[in-house]
């Protein structure tokens, strides 16, 4: 063997060793973290923007940190229900290994929905329900509980009797119809009066609108239950504008910190329910389903809070 065959023989050998056991490279460190993400999981939200929605990705953001083998596919419907149903197909075609789902509306993502978990592909829906039974699990708070609770409230809060501005969310989703069911509930035997109940679709600017032409049509309003924190605060900014903030009483949900327990801190909320993400719930199963191969619940119930002036420095109170 020739001394110059010899020399490259060991110089490839020391130049393969190197690559080897030799410091990686930033891009060979990225290349293994993405080597060990196992789980590719789709996340569909039906729109950012609304705060509620941007906590509940971020919880789900913050979970999967925790998880080096959990990758997540976060995909915003920007609020059409078209878009959202194609988020699905997309992650059907994709292969994901799970689908997280928080849909706009009932109908339009309960066949897609179901076409993915049929195929195979475990789906989580969060938040707003799908019908029938074609999805793994759903996670979410008890809406009717949470109207109820709001009812009964406004009847305490009333002594019985009032007249209602009911700023109802998204008829066509479940939070919207069973938030005004378990409010009937609620304030069902009191005089306890609804007089104009539209339908604001979440959104605070149709809060505004709606609110504006109630307080033209009636001289008196005692009380407004607003189905979100963001159209309570909607009603609330239109009655200031008109001197009558003062004589109403507002109600909300979702007790998100930088927004429903912050107005009720300001005194612009007289009450607030805690309407949870359920995102770092959503990761946990996923992962259960996943890794541990566990068969989880058909639902789980997620809790909720009540808080007012008087208890919202101590956290709240649990409705039980
Ligand atoms: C955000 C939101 C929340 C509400 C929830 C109901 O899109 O409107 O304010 O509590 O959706 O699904």
């Amino acid at each position: 063997m020739r001394v110059g065959t010899l020399t490259g023989t060991l110089l490839v050998a020391v130049v393969l060793a190197m690559g080897c056991a030799g410091p990686k490279t930033e891009d060979g460190a990225q290349r293994e973290e993405q080597e060990q993400r196992q789980f590719v999981v789709g996340m569909s939200q039906c729109n950012l923007g609304e705060p509620w929605r941007q906590q509940m990705n971020k919880d789900v953001a913050e979970a999967a940190k925790a998880h080096p083998e959990l990758k997540i596919v976060f995909k915003d419907a920007q609020n059409k229900s078209e878009v959202q149903q194609q988020h699905v197909r997309e992650f059907m075609q994709q292969g994901v290994d799970a689908i997280i789902i928080s849909p706009k509306e009932t109908e339009p993502l309960t066949a897609p929905v179901a076409e993915a978990y049929r195929s195979g592909i475990p789906v989580i829906v969060l938040d707003r329900a799908v019908n029938g039974e074609d999805f793994t699990m759903f996670i979410g708070a008890d809406n009717v509980k949470i109207g109820r609770a709001a009812g009964e409230y406004l009847v305490k809060r009333l002594k019985g009797k009032g007249i209602v501005v009911e700023l109802k969310g998204l008829m066509t989703s479940e939070p919207g119809k069973d938030r005004h069911n378990g409010f009937l509930e609620g304030i069902k035997g009191s005089q306890l009066q609804i007089v104009f109940d539209p339908d604001c679709g979440w959104q605070e600017t149709r809060a505004i609108a709606e609110m504006n032409s109630a307080l033209s049509r009636f001289d008196k309003i005692d009380a407004v239950y607003g189905h979100n924190d963001p159209s309570a605060h909607g009603a609330y900014t239109a009655a200031r504008q008109k001197g009558r903030e003062k004589e109403i009483v507002f109600v909300g949900i979702d007790a998100l910190p930088h927004e429903g327990i912050n107005y009720v801190k300001q005194g612009i909320l007289d009450a607030t329910f805690l309407y949870p993400t359920g995102g770092k719930e959503a990761v946990d199963w996923v992962l259960r389903i996943l890794r541990n191969k566990e068969k989880p619940p058909k639902k789980v119930v997620l809790p909720t809070r009540i808080y007012t002036k008087e208890n919202v420095d101590a956290g709240g109170e649990e409705i039980p």
